[in-house]
């Protein structure tokens, strides 16, 4: 709600589940019956036009599928899945038949889906150790059914933190290029990349272009366009919520107007942008909040 609101957008929230957390673990879980879950959607939905909707921790089976349901029939418009499986505090938010409710009924209906890496591997069941393997497993979403995976790389090590970024090849090609190469100018191919390809094919056009301290690498692998996202590494104690920041920015920018590309670019920059302004702050015992609310740079 914090990254809503600094983006200048209104959230009619939905609550899933009630929860016991602090910023160093999730000691207690109450999820809220898919019933109750439902009729807040259906009051919202009355209510307002929503633009986009951002979709977090889901607690149950039974709210996985109620939101799935929602998505499928288009009640709820540009669907971004935060699949809330593995946060940095607790392991399982979600027991297996939630989980094969999330691959079977909600990425089929998801726009964008934003695993971390272990979320990933469950989801795919597949080991994703390196860059290469992020991008496979976000080309496995994309097979199972979501238009657009992001693959988060917070909790791999290095001194970057980098995200992949893999469209299907029905999502719109020429828009995520076009938002990349902003001034209309291609660039020569980026040796710098970390992300190398086991295929061994070359790609078919790359771009890539420096935003602020954001690095962008875009490769065109057959029909489906990566998109490599490389952020320093902000060596901090205060991540808490920064998977959350992400993809509710995403869906910000979506209700605010820009193609799903521009607004998983401008996301990136905006949780980077939050997790640098907390750097230097105590708040909490375990992992602190971020600085949605741009408080370090108003200070
Ligand atoms: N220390 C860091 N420095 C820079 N960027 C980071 C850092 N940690 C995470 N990120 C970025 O934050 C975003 C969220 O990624 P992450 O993998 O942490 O998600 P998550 O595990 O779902 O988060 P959460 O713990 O909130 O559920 C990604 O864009 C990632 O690259
Ligand atoms: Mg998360």
């Amino acid at each position: 709600m914090r990254t809503l609101g600094a983006l200048g957008v209104h959230c009619a929230c939905a609550l899933t589940a009630v929860t016991a957390q602090d910023t160093a673990k999730v000691s207690a879980v109450l999820p809220v019956p898919a019933a109750i879950l439902d009729s807040q959607i259906e009051l919202a939905l009355g209510d307002f036009s929503i633009l986009a909707t951002k979709v977090g921790m889901l607690a149950t089976e039974d709210n996985v599928m109620r939101v799935a349901d929602r998505a499928r029939s288009g009640d709820i418009p540009k669907v971004i899945v935060d699949p809330v499986i593995a946060s940095s505090s607790s392991n399982s938010l979600i027991d297996e038949k939630g989980i094969r409710a999330y691959r079977e009924h909600l990425l089929p209906a998801a726009l964008v889906v934003t695993p971390n890496i272990p979320e990933a591997e469950i989801l795919t069941g597949m080991a994703v150790k390196d860059g290469e393997g992020m991008a496979r497993a976000g080309s496995l979403l994309v097979d199972m059914g979501a238009a657009v995976a992001v693959v988060k790389g917070g909790h791999a090590g290095g001194s970057n933190s980098m995200d992949v970024v893999v469209c299907s090849a029905s999502y719109d090609i020429r828009i995520a290029i076009d938002a990349l190469v902003q001034d209309g100018r291609p660039v020569e191919p980026d040796e710098t990349t970390p992300l190398s390809h086991a295929t061994g094919q070359s790609p078919e056009g790359v771009v890539s272009q420096s935003s602020t301290s954001l690095h962008i690498t875009t490769i065109m692998q057959s029909d489906r366009p990566e998109i490599v996202l490389v952020a320093p590494r902000v060596h901090t104690r205060n991540t808490r919520g920064t998977g959350c920041t992400l993809s509710s920015a995403i869906a910000a920018y979506m209700a605010r107007g820009d193609t799903v590309v521009d607004a998983i670019i401008k996301a990136k920059q905006f949780v980077t942008r939050a997790i640098v302004g907390a750097s230097g702050w105590t708040l909490g015992r375990g992992n602190g909040p971020i600085d949605q609310l741009g408080w370090n740079e108003r200070s």
